[in-house]
Order: structure tokens, then sequence, then C-alpha cells
């Protein structure tokens, strides 16, 4: 994708995280990292999306702390307000207010063909419909800033697919409204996956390294983490394109030294805690700097108010054109009877 647009406007990429706290290895590599290159050529905003995480049912005393951290994972990361809007979606009711009227052109069929409802569904007995309807909330955020693109991790593909089908299904019912929003993937880094090997990297699961953790706690993660199942003892040949912690040197180790892990790996002359004590290193060496502005945000927390409140202000601008523009079109304005 190239910005700007031939009419000479930067294009707009919108995407957003769920607060459970501090971002996590997944959430930088197959998001935040890539958000951070775009801020100088695109038109960004970048959300905390509450309301999508209060469907997960966690404790309601623990949210304002997790949306805190996040934003100060954000700005620790390099996410800029002087470049970006960065918000909070529920300091924007434009957002659910977009998501009710979607509800009205959109399938229930769809809705359940969706594998993350498949999944998340089989953990309630009885299924919140909030589960039911998260990607029409994700996709009035998106279309609320009609936005051009959404850089993702690959575990969002269906969701985005969605959006699509949803702006698509509004310009037929009434008129041309919204975009096609184009999805951007981080088809090189793919789903990250936990310290377990098995699952996606995800806070739900307890298998994620932290951005801000330090040098020890990287250390306490990555020394835990599974590697190729089949390697017993030290001097045993591994098999690196089977081993988790491999695939995460591709993004911290430079290209020698992987080559080198890999013809000792597979030669059984270097062992696991070896290999992790490198790349937890290069890790926390990554992160360094992440640390040094959250402690510095941690300290001011009052600039992070700052920074949400002026971000959700600018939200709002466009929100409230986009939202005055559905309600035109869907009839929603009985005024119009009168004068
Ligand atoms: P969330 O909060 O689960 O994740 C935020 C971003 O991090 C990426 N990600 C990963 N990428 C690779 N490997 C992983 N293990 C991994 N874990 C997370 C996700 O792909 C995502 O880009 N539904 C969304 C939040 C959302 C949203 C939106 C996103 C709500 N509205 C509008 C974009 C646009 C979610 O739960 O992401």
């Amino acid at each position: 994708m190239t910005s700007p647009d031939s009419s000479g406007r930067k294009k707009r990429i919108f995407s957003g995280m769920q607060p459970s706290g501090e971002a996590h290895l997944g959430n930088y590599l197959g998001a935040l990292r890539r958000w951070v290159a775009m801020q100088d050529d695109y038109d960004c905003i970048w959300c905390i999306v509450d309301q999508h995480a209060i469907t997960a049912g966690g404790d309601p005393g623990e949210l304002p702390r997790n949306v805190l951290d996040l934003a100060i994972s954000y700005l620790a990361v390099g996410l800029d307000p002087q470049k970006a809007i960065i918000f909070v979606q529920s300091d924007v009711p434009e957002h659910t207010e977009l998501a009710w009227l979607f509800n009205a052109i959109t399938p229930v069929g769809d809705l359940e063909r969706m594998t993350q409802f498949k999944d998340k569904s089989q953990r309630f007995e009885s299924i919140p419909a909030g589960i039911l309807n998260y990607p029409i909330l994700q996709a009035a955020d998106i279309l609320l800033y009609k936005a051009d693109a959404v850089p993702v991790g690959e575990d969002q593909k269906q969701h985005l697919e969605m959006t699509r089908d949803v702006a698509r299904k509004f310009n037929v019912a009434y008129g041309e409204t919204f975009p096609e929003t184009e999805p951007l993937i981080a088809e090189d880094v793919g789903r990250i996956m936990g310290l377990d090997g098995e699952a996606k990297m995800s806070k739900s699961l307890d298998n994620t390294i932290p951005v801000l953790a330090d040098a020890d706690a990287v250390w306490a993660k990555v020394r835990t983490a599974v590697t190729d199942p089949q390697r017993v003892r030290r001097d045993d040949p591994g098999d690196p394109g089977v081993c988790n912690v491999y695939s995460l040197h591709k993004f911290f180790t430079d290209i020698e030294t992987r080559a080198d892990i890999e013809t000792r790996c597979r030669a059984g002359t270097i062992g696991c805690v070896d290999c992790k004590r490198i790349l937890s290193d290069n890790i926390a060496d990554a992160f360094e700097p992440f640390r040094e502005r959250a402690a510095e945000f941690h300290a001011k927390p009052e600039l992070v108010r700052e920074i949400l409140d002026d971000g959700a202000a600018r939200a709002r601008v466009i929100a409230r054109q986009t939202i005055g523009e559905v309600r035109d079109r869907m009839g929603l304005d009985w005024r119009s009877a009168i004068s």
C-alpha cells in the first residue's frame, strides 16, 4: 500500500489492542512494531479496545490499571501522540452506536461462523451475546474512521474479512459510505506461539514474554520455553525446524549467529539452555529502550491521561462526522420529517 493516495491525502490506518495488561512479544511482532514504522507515512489511529476486553469477563477492578499499562506499552515502544491519535475506545461512544447500527445488517450465521467465536464460546455454559457480536464492534472501530487499512497479526484475518463484508452490505443497502478496508497482515511473522510451543502467545494463557520485562524477567520466561520435544539430553541432535525458541531467534538474533546455532543444534553441540540464553539476552537488549521510556511514563501517569484525553477528543471529531452521515442514510434523522 502506498501513501499518500492520488489525491495527495495520506491514507488512514486504524488498529487496536485489548487491554489485558502490558503488551507481549506476540503483540509486538504481530502489531506494535509495524505500527511504529507506519506513523510517518500514514494518518494513524491507535486504539485501546476496553469494550472488547469486557467480553472476556475479567475483573472490573483490574481494567483501569490494564488500560493504563497498555497505554504505557504503546508509548514505550514508540507510538507517538505527535504523529498519531492514541485513545481508549470507551471514551468515544460512537463506536458502540455504530456497532448497534451494523447489527441491523449483519446475519447471525456470519457471526457464528467466526473461528474465534467458536473457540471462545466453548468456555461458556451460557454464551454472552458480546462474544458473538465482538466482530461487529471491531468493524465499527475500523469503519467509524473510514480506515483505508488495518495492520494486525494473522489471527485477526477473519475479523477483517467480516469488516469488509459489513462495509459492502452497508454500501449496497444505504449507498456508498465506507471503504473496503485493506487488511495488512504480518505474514512474515505469522502466529507467535507461546512459551508452551503449543498455543498462540496470549495473556489469557499465561504463556507470554511481556515487552516491558527486564533481563531477569525475560530469562525467567525464556528458560521455561519448550524446545524440540524429541531432544532429551544436551548432546542429542535437535531439529531447529520444530523448535519454537529457534523460531524466535529469527526476530532478535543476527543471521550468522542463527546459522551457527542451527548447525550446532543439529550436531548436538549446543544445548537448549545456551541457545535460550542467547535469545533471552537479545530480547532483553531489544526491549531495554522500551523499559526506560515506560519508567518515565509510570512516573508521570497524568501525562498519559492527557495524551489519551487529547486522543479521544481528536477521534471524536472524526467519529461524530461518520455517525451523522450513517444516521442520515439509515433514516434516523426524524426531524427531517418536520422541516
Ligand atoms: P489482540 O488484543 O488479541 O491483539 C492485538 C494485536 O496483536 C496481534 N497478536 C499477535 N500476533 C502474532 N502472534 C500472536 N501470538 C499475537 N497475539 C496478538 C493481533 O493480531 C493484533 O493485531 N480483536 C482484536 C482487537 C481489535 C482490533 C480492532 C484490531 C478490536 N478492534 C480494530 C484491529 C482493528 C484483538 O483481540 O487483538
